[in-house]
């Protein structure tokens, strides 16, 4: 493969380790793409004649549908995707082949490839993410006023309603959103005509390049612009935060689909059964969205640490940049289409929600802020003898709103029957009309405000 300079064959074990088509082939169409656009430039710049350009650019589609139909052999001894791509198209078109590789090096192609490859999971993204935050807005539409207990530390803490919770989410995943548009934007610079490192002495145009494989402009600095991996970096960087929010939304999905919660009920569609107990049904594809940060997260480190301490230019290890991020970029697209079916094939159980939010006297916030609003009470007195009216009905084994008035005027003689009005669930959701709170009238203003963004 390397012409004059070597007169013997490499090692089976170097073959072994130098080898990337193993995982590179997945390059195969951006490998394609840019050598087309490449021999288009060179022709229009009368660096490769015409009769000579025609041949690379059948023969280049020939080998597309070759890949496309399964019949192309991928050989290890040719080491990549670029090399197999090269002496297939020698083998179909001849001497002209040899004359593809002007004013290129494998390094800016290989570059060139990998962030078309990452630019196109960066869409995919967008479009995941884009389903999902539509299937949460639908859940949290329908859902504006249905009432839930909301937690800190998953203690019962105040009453929320499902679409507030649903929102959350929707808020969450929009900071991706605009994470993914905003690294496609950054990335989006051509490498093609850096060459090895140094650019090339033919009169290329990079522009014409770039523009031909949608980038906005050709990189600027052609030593960066053959090391730079920053766009793989910040893909995986935003996938794991993206990640992080799965799993965490799966996390409660697992925990309110338990026989102790009942706040939802998955569909059969997205459950397993046991080989073992009958009467199990298991939150499998909940389960595995959690667990997906572990490749993806083991991504993000793996690549920084192969980056850390790399000398400009190209070195080998840029190879081990890919293989992960094409396990990540699959996780991460898989997990975002399972949430998005799970989501809106799920059904909340509204009363068993509802219950569950007048219990664990989740009202004694609105009682304390009654005892500062009604008796101008300072806030810390209304916290303490909350706490002591809690502290009764929890000895007498019932909740807040069924302690009788004599027994609240046993603790605080100011009391009045007005306070009971605040220790209904509805009433305290009601209320909390802050920006960004609970109340349903300020959920409604969120999701036409996203629905309207999302041009729906
Ligand atoms: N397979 C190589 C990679 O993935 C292609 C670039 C090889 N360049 C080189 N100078 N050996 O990085």
């Amino acid at each position: 493969m390397w012409g004059g300079r070597f007169t013997a064959e490499p090692d089976a074990i170097m073959e072994a380790i130098n080898a990337s088509i193993g995982f590179d082939w997945h390059l195969a169409r951006q490998d394609i793409d840019g050598s087309r656009a490449h021999a288009a430039m060179l022709a229009h710049q009368g660096i490769l004649n015409d009769k000579d350009a025609e041949a690379i650019r059948e023969g280049l589609l020939t080998i597309w549908s070759e890949i496309k139909g399964g019949t192309f052999t991928f050989s290890t001894a040719l080491e990549d995707i670029h090399m197999n791509v090269e002496a297939r198209l020698r083998e179909i078109i001849g001497a002209p082949a040899g004359r593809l590789h002007t004013a290129r090096s494998r390094n800016d192609q290989v570059a060139t490839d990998f962030k078309l490859w990452v630019r196109d999971q960066l869409d995919a993204a967008v479009q995941g993410l884009e389903a999902l935050i539509r299937a949460l807005l639908s859940q949290a539409e329908a859902g504006a006023e249905w009432i839930m207990p909301g937690f800190t530390h998953l203690q019962t803490a105040q009453p929320v309603t499902w679409g507030h919770h649903m929102m959350a989410y929707v808020e969450m995943l929009g900071r991706d959103l605009s994470r993914m548009r905003d690294a496609r934007v950054r990335m989006n610079e051509c490498p093609l005509g850096a060459a090895a490192l140094a650019g090339t002495s033919f009169p290329i145009d990079r522009g014409m390049t770039a523009r031909a494989l949608g980038f906005d402009r050709p990189a600027a600095n052609s030593i960066d612009a053959v090391s730079d991996r920053d766009f793989a970096l910040e893909f995986l960087a935003t996938a794991s935060i993206c990640a992080v929010h799965l799993s965490r939304f799966a996390e409660e999905l697992v925990i309110w689909s338990s026989a102790q919660f009942r706040f939802i009920t998955l569909s059969d569609r997205f459950s397993t059964g046991s080989s073992i107990m009958p009467q199990k049904k298991n939150p499998d594809a909940a389960e595995l969205i959690r667990a997906k940060i572990g490749r993806i997260l083991g991504a993000n480190v793996a690549l920084m640490t192969v980056m850390k301490g790399l000398p400009l230019a190209y070195s080998k290890d840029l190879q081990e940049d890919k293989e992960q991020v094409f396990d990540a970029a699959d996780s991460l697209i898989l997990g975002l289409a399972a949430m998005t079916a799970m989501v809106g094939d799920m059904t909340a159980n509204r009363a068993t929600l509802q219950a569950a939010a007048a219990s664990g006297f989740s009202t004694a916030t609105d009682l304390a802020d009654w005892l500062v609003r009604t008796l101008d009470m300072p806030f810390r007195k209304a916290h303490h003898i909350t706490g002591v009216l809690v502290k009764l009905a929890e000895d007498k084994e019932c909740d807040l709103p069924d302690l009788s008035l004599a027994e609240m005027q046993g603790i605080h003689s100011a009391i009045t029957a007005e306070v009971f009005d605040v220790l209904g669930v509805r009433n305290s959701v009601a209320s909390r009309t802050s920006y960004g709170g609970t109340a349903p009238s300020r959920v409604r203003a969120q999701i036409a405000r996203w629905k309207e963004m999302m041009g729906q």
